[in-house]
């Protein structure tokens, strides 16, 4: 099969009600206002908006006056339906325990958390930090701040004791919930430990709620700041009105890396982020009540709030939920899954799909795949080849993949196929959700000629866009809306084809993507250089087969340090301790010197340019060449 081939949507899908004519681009850019007003009318709210757009560049606000509230929207409309009995989460465990919960399950727990929380005096606007693996009562956590209108931030789990202290550091919560442990890949990871390490200095955090994920190991409780979850839920009342909220005010914060080395606290709110979300949601997913839908991403990272929770429950869908590896205890967990529960819709990443064409095809061709009807992918480009594997081994090539291009920023997804609407391509996002008006600019917001490649730019405000970095909105305003004139800078390289495809080329700048995972090269090099070791570091990202990129740091040491292998494994360590697993270098160089400008500053775009094998005049400015010369030296005296 070539990889130009087109593939067009499937006759059975466009016969749906919500699928969407091409005309619905064209209606939705003349007048977005009606579009995104329509889009709102299908969630409930308390108050209706009076204005659907105020914008004020680059800050907007979204239906003023409006009153909502997320987890009514998520749970009480739904409990007053047949839906109250529906299945919302089929949960499995890492060691294969099974749960099932309905609509008014989830909808009993939360209004238990939100009196619980109520009860240790959170109010509206407080924020609540939740550090926990992937189990049902992270969303009723969530859930139940959202009812009251608590500010949640998630913390990934797998992030360091020391990173979720910085976090903490910069939110403030006044509650913290954990559980005792989670596993992975058949290994008990102590988060309550990590949370006791991370609460050692003096901290905002009054006290702290510990789900009991299993008892296999005794976790020491702080007697006065730790309570159990199961002990405070026997005797909580099971109601709590939903508070009405304005639609602008703040739903979550999510950290996220920039080019510094402080992560950025992105801040969602209300009404805009459900609109947005609930929206694409359904006409990206096609989402009907029939549907078993599963998103394979970790709640700790923004897909897994859109597109698990938020999403999802707003719709009142069935969806499969899994707690751990992928390859536990076989590479074929997920096909095992996707047979037990007849999903129908499958989300996940390039990186995953990397990975299970290395595990083989022996082992999805060992499961009934054919409840499938559509697949999702990202987090990253696809390259053709794994959309292609995914296309004819998982989909069976039947189903659609919908290549869906979004950040944490964005909330929801920007570009992206309509299944039933959009020819794909392999390896294309494709064009831009209605409403919302992308572009391929210069470094002066002039579009670029088809096939060429330059900044991929948002020309005009979308719901569910971040309203600011929390308690920076200077930071805002200089990173998203002062690179390009006029435009959100999305920080991605992209081309645009003849027929007006979006094609990813990837970060532009110091963030990177490994396996899915969004980190800083500055937050590494932060981490390195805080070991007395470490005199300066350059962190570069450079493509990875499987993980899409991975990490090289190049160190010098201080003065009287020797190098020696044991020293860079103690880095590693070091890293790890200081951030996470994640954020490990693959490749270590003991260096002792690093190529600078004649000011002074590491040359790292030009190091990454060539590592990466890029073309160092197609996204950046042409480099002096000279410079260019001297770095392929200096990395071939390091090799
Ligand atoms: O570089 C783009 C890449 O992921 C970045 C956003 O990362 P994060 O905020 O962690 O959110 C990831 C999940 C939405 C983007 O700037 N990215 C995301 N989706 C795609 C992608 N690159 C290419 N194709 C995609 N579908």
């Amino acid at each position: 099969m070539k990889v130009e081939e087109k593939f067009p949507p499937p006759k059975e899908l466009a016969k749906n009600a919500w699928i969407r004519t091409p005309e619905i681009y064209e209606e939705a850019l003349r007048d977005t206002e009606s579009f995104w007003a329509k889009a709102a009318e299908e969630l409930d709210w308390f108050k209706p908006w009076s204005k659907v757009l105020d914008w004020n560049p680059p800050d907007s606000r979204w239906f003023v006056g409006g009153k909502i509230n997320v987890s009514y929207n998520c749970l009480d409309r739904h409990v007053k339906t047949w839906r109250k009995n529906k299945v919302a989460i089929f949960w499995e465990g890492e060691p294969g325990d099974k749960r099932t919960l309905t609509y008014d399950d989830l909808y009993l727990e939360v209004n238990q958390i939100a009196n619980i929380l109520k009860q240790m005096d959170v109010k509206k606007g407080d924020r609540v930090t939740l550090y926990m693996p992937m189990v049902p009562e992270l969303i009723v956590a969530m859930l139940a701040c959202a009812r009251i209108g608590a500010i949640h931030s998630v913390v990934f789990a797998g992030f360091s004791a020391k990173a979720l202290r910085e976090r903490i550091r910069d939110a403030e919560p006044k509650i913290l919930v954990t559980a005792n442990h989670s596993y992975r890949r058949g290994k008990i990871i102590p988060l309550k430990q990590n949370v006791d390490e991370a609460l050692e200095e003096s901290s905002s955090v009054e006290r702290v709620v510990v789900y009991q994920r299993s008892d296999t190991e005794f976790t020491p409780m702080k007697s006065g700041r730790d309570f159990w979850w199961h002990e405070l839920t026997v005797d909580a009342p099971l109601r709590c009105e939903p508070e009405p909220l304005d639609s602008e005010d703040p739903l979550f914060i999510l950290y996220t890396s920039g080019t510094t080395g402080k992560p950025k606290g992105v801040v969602h709110v209300n009404g805009g982020y459900l609109v947005g979300v609930a929206t694409t949601q359904k006409w990206v997913f096609d989402l009907k009540d029939e549907d078993v839908y599963w998103c394979t991403a970790d709640i700790g990272w923004v897909t897994g709030h859109s597109y698990i929770v938020y999403g999802p429950l707003a719709l009142g869908t069935t969806q499969v939920m899994y707690e751990g590896a992928p390859d536990y205890p076989q590479p074929d967990r997920l096909w095992e899954m996707i047979e037990r529960y007849a999903v129908t819709i499958f989300y996940t990443a390039p990186t995953a799909i990397r990975a299970f064409m290395k595990w083989g095809e022996e082992w999805p061709k060992k499961h009934k795949l054919s409840s499938l009807r559509l697949l999702g992918s990202v987090g990253e480009p696809i390259n053709p080849a794994a959309w292609l594997w995914y296309h004819q081994t998982i989909g069976g090539e039947r189903c659609p993949i919908v290549d869906t291009w979004w950040q944490t920023e964005t909330g929801m997804i920007l570009i992206t196929p309509l299944p039933g609407t959009t020819v794909l391509k392999p390896g294309s996002a494709t064009l831009p959700f209605p409403g919302v008006k992308a572009e391929v600019v210069d470094k002066d917001g002039n579009p670029v000629p088809p096939d060429q490649g330059g900044f991929l730019v948002i020309k005009t405000p979308w719901p569910a866009m971040l309203r600011t970095i929390y308690r920076d909105h200077q930071r805002y305003r200089q990173t998203y809306w002062k690179r390009i004139p006029g435009a959100y800078f999305t920080g991605d390289g992209a081309k645009k084809d003849q027929d007006g495809y979006f094609w990813m080329m990837g970060r532009i700048d110091d963030v990177i993507n490994v396996s899915g995972h969004r980190l800083g090269t500055m937050e590494v090099e932060s981490a390195l250089v805080s070991h007395p070791a470490v005199a300066e570091v350059a962190v570069v990202g450079k493509p990875h087969e499987f993980k899409g990129q991975s990490l090289t740091a190049y160190v010098m040491l201080r003065g009287g340090v020797n190098p020696s292998n044991a020293l860079k494994e103690e880095l590693k360590k070091h890293v790890r301790q200081e951030i996470g697993a994640i954020a490990v270098p693959d490749e270590i160089y003991l260096v002792d010197k690093l190529p600078k400008t004649r000011s002074g500053k590491i040359m790292r775009r030009i190091m990454r340019a060539l590592l990466s094998n890029e073309d160092l005049g197609d996204t950046t400015t042409l480099e002096d060449p000279s410079a260019v010369e001297e770095v392929r030296r200096w990395l071939k005296e390091i090799k």
